[in-house]
Formats: structure tokens, sequence, C-alpha cells
């Protein structure tokens, strides 16, 4: 048995509901035949859009959608995407599947997705091959006030007089790679030039800046840019950080080793938000600036997923894949005074999707009930957990813990692929007025959900005897502890 304390008087801040982010860019099967079926389509669907996806997408509170990349952004017009004349163009990713992208899906469709949803949507703006004046134009046309501009009457002509609020601009993606092979250095120039042009256009709600930063550990990108932003000031709400972790067996074929493998480089996100706000710190930047993980996940060889590999990088999701994600929204969790949003890569048939669909069919993935089960945490104060002997990743269990409206959530994920985990939560500062305990596991740490058995694996209500739970092998559990 496991003692785990919840340090109540110990907050570590407020977890930003955006913290629970989704990420949809035009690529494989993300959205064609994915959260997009087009107007027409048998499959039911709100203007386009999937209605299954959209429904689940509420259930779970989704606060905020990266769009349209990725790797994709940086080639991206922005208006191929509006009006009824759309042209047909090269997609940055066709030279790995072949497919063009049709822009049936530009400004107005992702907007009203995200609508539908709820959710807040993030534009990733392209700067490698667009002007600061065409970037700037995009926001003109989405947020000037009505008929303010030629470009907001042109919104108007395209059906949507009022502004939209787009709160989150990230400037590039990837500029170290894709988006340009940029140095540091460079790429600060490139950021305040885009900055302070885009920074004109006004808005009806403040709209932040995200900067791209490091590819997971290379710290001496962050360090030369902090130097940069230092140098000379700009607008700065945001540093981006992507990392994936994958190379351990196949998606839906790994040994007992591999599953331990994989979650210890899960683990490195820790060190690696760690170190990343360090140096953020180290140069005063964290006064006007938090992180934003917005791609993570496992990246896994494709072909996995029901589309047998014609949906560039789609998988599956196993019990693995759910731990992985708990045990990552844990950490932000517990690093959440230094994390202002984070994106899980990608929505749909893709990497680490909580959906898979294909045609008419579509499941919800291991993945997507980890989302379900965390969703109380949003908005919550999170509060230190201390877990007593964790150190071995075979025998460890993640935790992080938040009080909201007088309860404490708990998640929990028990990293032990071979057995069971009892744990006793010890309430420092409070005292328990009952408990409640969901978890979501299988037999066997391969299963997953498909079209055949959509929900071969979902959350369950197990019984507690109000002081300790058990998570089953390679499980994640919700604790809900209601106080005196
Ligand atoms: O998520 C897939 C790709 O991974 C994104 O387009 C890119 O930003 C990253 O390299």
């Amino acid at each position: 048995m496991k003692d785990i304390y919840i340090v109540l008087p110990e907050e570590l801040g407020t977890i930003a509901p955006e913290i629970y982010g989704h990420f949809s860019e035009h690529i494989g099967g993300v959205m064609r035949d994915g959260a997009w079926v087009g107007k027409d389509s048998p499959v039911p669907n709100v203007r386009g859009w999937r209605t299954q996806i959209v429904e689940k997408l509420k259930a779970i509170n989704a606060p905020v959608i990266r769009w349209p990349g990725g790797c994709f952004a940086e080639t991206y017009d922005w208006r191929d995407g509006i009006g009824s004349d759309r042209p047909r163009r090269i997609n940055w990713w066709m030279a790995n599947d072949g497919r063009v992208e049709t822009n049936e899906v530009g400004t107005h469709e992702f907007m009203d997705f995200c609508e539908q949803v709820g959710a807040k949507p993030y534009f990733a703006v392209n700067i490698t091959s667009i002007t600061p004046l065409q970037a700037r134009d995009w926001l003109d046309y989405c947020l000037s006030p009505a008929e303010s501009t030629d470009l907001a009457l042109l919104r108007e002509k395209n059906g949507r007089k009022e502004p939209f609020d787009i709160p989150y601009f990230g400037i590039g993606n990837e500029n170290w790679g894709g988006g340009g092979e940029m140095t540091p250095e460079f790429y600060a120039s490139v950021y305040r030039r885009f900055a302070t042009v885009m920074g004109n256009v006004p808005s009806g709600t403040p709209k932040d800046f995200f900067a791209c930063g490091a590819c997971a550990e290379d710290f001496d990108w962050t360090q030369r840019l902090a130097v940069g932003f230092k140098e000379k000031h700009s607008k700065l709400d945001g540093m981006t950080i992507h990392y994936y972790c994958g190379g351990a067996g196949e998606c839906t074929d790994y040994t007992v080793s591999q599953w331990y493998e994989l979650l210890q480089k899960a683990e490195k996100m820790d060190d690696i938000i760690e170190r990343n706000w360090s140096v953020v710190k180290g140069y005063g930047l964290e006064k006007s600036m938090k992180l934003v993980i917005d791609e993570w996940g496992c990246w896994h060889p494709g072909g996995s997923g029901p589309s047998k590999g014609y949906n560039l990088f789609e998988q599956q999701a196993t019990m693995r894949d759910a731990v992985v994600a708990a045990l990552t929204m844990n950490i932000f969790n517990n690093r959440c005074s230094s994390i202002k949003m984070a994106n899980v890569a990608q929505l749909c048939n893709n990497l680490h999707a909580p959906f898979l669909a294909d045609k008419e069919h579509c499941v919800e993935t291991v993945n997507y009930y980890v989302f379900d089960m965390f969703k109380n945490h949003m908005g919550a104060t999170a509060v230190r957990t201390v877990v007593k002997d964790n150190e071995d990743i075979t025998r460890k269990v993640s935790a992080s813990a938040s009080v909201k409206n007088g309860a404490v959530t708990l998640t929990l994920a028990n990293c032990s692929c071979e057995r069971a985990v009892t744990v006793r939560p010890v309430l420092l500062g409070g005292a328990s007025a009952g408990m409640k305990l969901r978890t979501l596991s299988a037999e066997s740490r391969l299963a997953c959900n498909t079209f055949d058995e959509p929900y071969k694996i979902v959350p369950v209500e197990a019984a507690t005897n109000g002081k300790t739970v058990t998570i089953p092998k390679g499980g994640v559990a919700e604790v809900t502890i209601r106080l005196k």
C-alpha cells in the first residue's frame, strides 16, 4: 500500500482550463474524414462538423483548439480559406501522403467548429512564407469591428458581420525546423517584426502572442531566444514547447519493458518544463509570459489505426497511451504556475488522438476518457501531493490533486502494467466527508477501443471503503473527496 499525502495548505496555483486543450492540423485524416465530414455528408453533422465529435468535446469542456498546424501552418495562406472560390494547393505534408489541400475548411468553418464546441480558438500564424502585413490582414479580417475596414466588410460578405473572438496567436511553428530552419537569434527578430505589426489590430478581447520555444530539451534554443527578447522587448505572452515520446515498440504491439521505457520517456516532460521555465525566469521573462506546451503525446510508428496507414501519423491508443496522458496531465497540474496552455496532438485519426473516425464510424479512444476523468481539475487550485516510495517507474503512482467547490479531485496513474496498487489518500489540513472513485483499465495492456468494440474501455465507478482505493494494473483513477 502507498500513502499519498494531499497537502491542502500548499497551494501550487490555478490550473488554467486551457491546459486540457486540443490541436487540429490540416494533415492526414484529422480534418477530412475525421472531424470534418462536409455539409452534404450522410454522416450526422452540423454545418460539416461531425456531430459526435462536437458533442463529445462539449462533454469534456474542451477549452481551446489550436489550428491550422503544426507544420501545415507555415505554408498556409489564410486567403485560400475564405469565400466560395477555394483553390487546391500543395499541403505541407503532401510529400508524405500525396494528399492535396482543398481548403474546404477555412477561417469561418474552423470558427464555427470552435463556437459549436464552446472552445476558444488558437491560431498558428505562418511567418515563413507570408509577410507580416498579410498576417496582420488575417487579424484585421477576423477581429476588426463590423464595417470598420474593407477586410471587416469582406468578412461580412462571407457571412460574419461581428468580429470573431480569437484570444491566442502562435507566431510561427517549429521555426527551429520545418518552420524555416531558423537560428534562435534570427527567429527572435522575425517574431518581433510579426508581433509588432500584428499588434496593431484592435480587438474586443485581449489577444495573446506566443513565441516558438524549444523542441523538448533544446534549452540552448530557449536561452538564446530569451537573450533576443531581453535585448529588445516585444509583446510576448507565452513560449511554446513541443515534446513527443515514442520509440518503444509499436502502438498496439509492445513488451512489458517497452511499456516502462515509454513511461520513463513521458516522465521527462517534468524536467523539460522545469528547465525551460528556469531559463525563462533567469531572464526575467516570467513576469509577462508562461509556457504553452502546444504539442504533446505519444508518437508511435503509423499504421495501427483504422485506415491502416492511409491517414498520416494515425495510431490507435492502448492503456499505455492512457497512462502517458494521465502522467503528463498530472505533471501539468503540478507545474500549473508556469503553464498557460497545453494541446494534445492531435484531435482525430492522428498521434495520441481522442477520436478515431472513418465515414459513419467514430470511436472515443482511451485518451479521450483520461480527459473526461481530469476535467474537474479545470480552473481548480492545485495542491501538493507527496507519494511515498515513488522512484521506481515499475512501482510508481503518478498523482496530482486540486480543490474546487468544497471537493478534492485526485487523479492517479498506476505505472505498473503487472499489478494493481492500493493507495491511501491522506488529507493534510482537512478532513474527508466521503470518497468516490472512477477507474479506467483493461485486462490486457494491449486492448483498445475499436469501431467493433467502441466501449470496451470506459471509466467505471468503483467501490471504496472510504479510506483506500485500488487502481488496477496499468490503470488510471479519479478520486473525488468531499471536504468536511
Ligand atoms: O503533430 C504532427 C507534427 O509534429 C506537427 O505538424 C509539427 O508541428 C510536429 O513536428
